[in-house]
């Protein structure tokens, strides 16, 4: 057989069956992991606008024109999004559906099992009342956590570490998702990984339209070196690391 097609295993359900379930560490009584990363006490936090607040940032539009108007942009102008638009897009990937209820497992996207393993990064370049800089999302709180702000070589280095394609460091702001493929394989085993890549799926998805929605464009990049990410994440790439990305900018 060529050798690529041994990978198709990865897609099958053989996977799936091979696996014994109660060798899981849910199974064997092991506490799941925490639904999101700790964060420093003394890291700088933004809260974000909660939704009742977002008029008339946000306009309520028809969900035909939104998917019909849909499609890849990569041509971005130089202006800002507000806070109130960036909110709505992190509510959209990846916010709770209740934020306060008691069903922190439920958010605005589908996820197997919904285990969720994906964190947040955000390269913030033009957001109204925002340093630029990298974030990571809270989406229990709400909120934003400062990693480090823009230093001079930051759009160069994300333009390397994705490949070249330099739209992307045009961007008002970046989306970056990284996994922390145990949250997904504490229930499913070597079965975890396909669905964390059909989980990203959606996220993007619901990004392309909410972008649709604010006279915003979006592109989701797979094409990227995943350590040069991991890198400038500051992940480990081992127990997280970069699966998708996606910059966003008025057009
Ligand atoms: C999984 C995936 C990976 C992609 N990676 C890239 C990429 O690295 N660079 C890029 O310019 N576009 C990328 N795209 C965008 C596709 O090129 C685009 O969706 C396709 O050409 C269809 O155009 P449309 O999105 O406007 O319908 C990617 C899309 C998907 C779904």
């Amino acid at each position: 057989m060529d050798d690529y097609k041994v990978h198709r295993t990865f897609l099958k359900d053989t996977l799936r069956k091979s696996i014994d379930f109660r060798q899981s560490a849910q199974h064997r009584g092991t506490p799941p992991p925490p639904l999101e990363k700790p964060t420093p006490d003394d890291a700088l936090r933004i809260t974000l606008p909660e939704k009742k607040s977002w008029q008339p940032d946000i306009p309520k539009t028809d969900v035909v024109e939104t998917i019909a108007s849909r499609k890849s942009r990569r041509n971005f102008n130089t202006n800002s999004l507000s806070i109130q638009e960036l909110s709505f897009l992190l509510w959209a990937t990846q916010g709770l559906r209740d934020p306060h209820g008691n069903t922190p497992q439920y958010r605005n996207v589908p996820s197997a099992g919904a285990r969720h393993s994906f964190e947040t990064y955000l390269f913030i370049h033009r957001v109204e009342m925002i340093p630029q800089g990298l974030y990571r999302y809270l989406p229990l709180t709400h909120e934003l956590v400062l990693l480090y702000e823009e230093h001079q070589t930051l759009k160069t280095e994300i333009s390397s570490a994705v490949l070249g394609q330099k739209f992307v460091a045009n961007s008002a702001v970046t989306f970056v998702w990284a996994t922390v493929p145990e949250r997904m394989e504490w229930r499913y085993l070597e079965a975890a990984h396909r669905v964390i890549l059909l989980d990203a799926g959606h996220v993007c998805q619901n990004l392309y339209l909410a972008c649709e929605n604010i006279g915003a464009g979006t592109c989701a990049i797979a094409a990227y070196d995943q350590e040069e990410m991991d890198n400038l994440l500051g992940i480990n790439g081992e127990s997280e690391f970069t699966v998708y990305l996606a910059p966003v900018g008025k057009y």
